[in-house]
């Protein structure tokens, strides 16, 4: 092709992964495996969004039995989870993509329908979330009040994330993202609006970061850290988990996970108008010795310039990537995108807003 290369399209080394483009599909929660088992349709769907040298992230994938929130979201905790994955990831292979697993917690972001025997949720406090209510003054999801995690129970938790990385690995992935990010229990930890905790889970930065440091320790020890990415949001205050000094806090995570050698960070932008917006993470980006990520906003010249800039070494995107199964290839052309319908984001049907956004001609 004549003329410069896109920089969006141009090939990227994250690790031992030869990348062809920097166009990542991003982690994103459909709720279409039921019973928290990933189901057949999600064959087509990932491999619809596959590419060659494409890398992607598959959606929140519980690590436990407490680790659900919402309706048939998918887990990696049983040998049947484990096996209905293969076929998902074999596809995405044979497409010649690289496909990481996301593996997650929510916390008290939970109900007790969605908990073993009914019981509370688990988090690092007890404090309650507000029920999510909808414009029309409709309830769209509440929380059962959360039983504070004690602190000798904290090793089990770090220890399913060990084997859900185990078990991601065993289903064929080539790497899993730890979800620290989007108010879930990791960030119910680090985040001091949440952390109300007096042992040594709690108080200082440090201490509120060491039970995600220690996932981090724990699934770089058993898979290896070239393997292992975490995805954290210090700015978001979604599920009402704000911190006071997200910048610190973002600066500290990256520089505690340096020390582990991970393979990439992906941070999510403040989602503010203003002229330093995709600039605030700078100082993460500076500092993290890995392949940096950056999610949240971003359309084809967002990550054009993000990549010319050094501002991110990769663009993941989401809300694109739902209703545009071939988006790098759409970048490359600078072809119009289909527009996602918010309605089908969640809805359980295995074809509708899911398999059937149209690719370019
Ligand atoms: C429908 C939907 C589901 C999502 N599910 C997840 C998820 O499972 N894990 C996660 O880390 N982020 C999740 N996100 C956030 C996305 O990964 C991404 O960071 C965010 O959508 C910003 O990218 P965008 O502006 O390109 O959509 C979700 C976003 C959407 C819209």
């Amino acid at each position: 092709m004549a003329g410069d290369p896109i920089p969006l399209l141009t090939p990227y080394k994250m690790g031992k992964f030869n990348l062809a483009h920097r166009v990542v599909l991003a982690s994103l929660t459909r709720q279409r495996s039921y019973n928290n088992v990933p189901q057949p349709h999600a064959v087509l769907y990932y491999s619809q969004r596959a590419s060659k040298g494409g890398l992607l992230i598959a959606e929140a994938t519980g690590v436990s039995d407490t680790a659900q929130g919402y309706p048939d979201t998918p887990g990696i905790w049983t040998k049947e989870q484990v096996e209905a994955w293969k076929p998902i990831v074999d596809a995405v292979h044979a497409k010649g993509a690289t496909f990481f697993c996301q593996i997650w917690h929510v916390g008290r972001v939970s109900d007790s329908v969605y908990q073993p025997n009914g019981q509370a949720p688990i988090s690092s406090t007890d404090k309650l979330l507000t029920p999510q209510i909808g414009g029309d003054g409709v309830v769209i999801s509440q929380f059962t009040p959360p039983r504070r995690l004690r602190t000798e129970e904290i090793p089990n938790i770090v220890n399913d994330f060990r084997l859900a990385a185990r078990n991601a690995i065993e289903a064929g992935f080539d790497g899993v993202q730890i979800n620290g990010a989007h108010g879930y229990l990791l960030e119910q930890f680090m985040k001091d609006q949440v952390n109300d905790r007096t042992d040594e889970y709690g108080g200082s930065l440090e201490n509120r970061c060491r039970f995600t440091l220690e996932i981090v320790e724990a699934v770089a020890n058993e898979i290896g850290a070239e393997r292992v990415g975490l995805k954290l949001s210090p700015f978001s205050k979604f599920g009402e988990c704000g911190d006071s000094n997200p910048l610190e806090l973002g600066l500290y995570m990256v520089n505690a996970v340096n020390k582990y050698g991970i393979l990439h960070c992906q941070m999510v932008e403040p989602r503010m108008e203003s002229e330093f917006f995709s600039h605030s993470l700078m100082p993460m980006r500076k500092a993290f010795n890995g392949t940096f990520m950056v999610t949240g906003g971003y359309d084809r010249q967002d990550g054009i310039n993000a990549i010319t800039e050094n501002r991110a070494d990769l663009i993941a995107y989401g809300r694109y990537f739902i209703s545009n199964p071939d988006l790098p290839k759409r970048f490359a052309f600078n072809a119009p995108l289909n527009k996602y319908y918010r309605e089908t984001f969640y809805s359980s049907d295995p074809v509708v807003g899911y398999t059937d956004y149209p690719f370019l001609e």
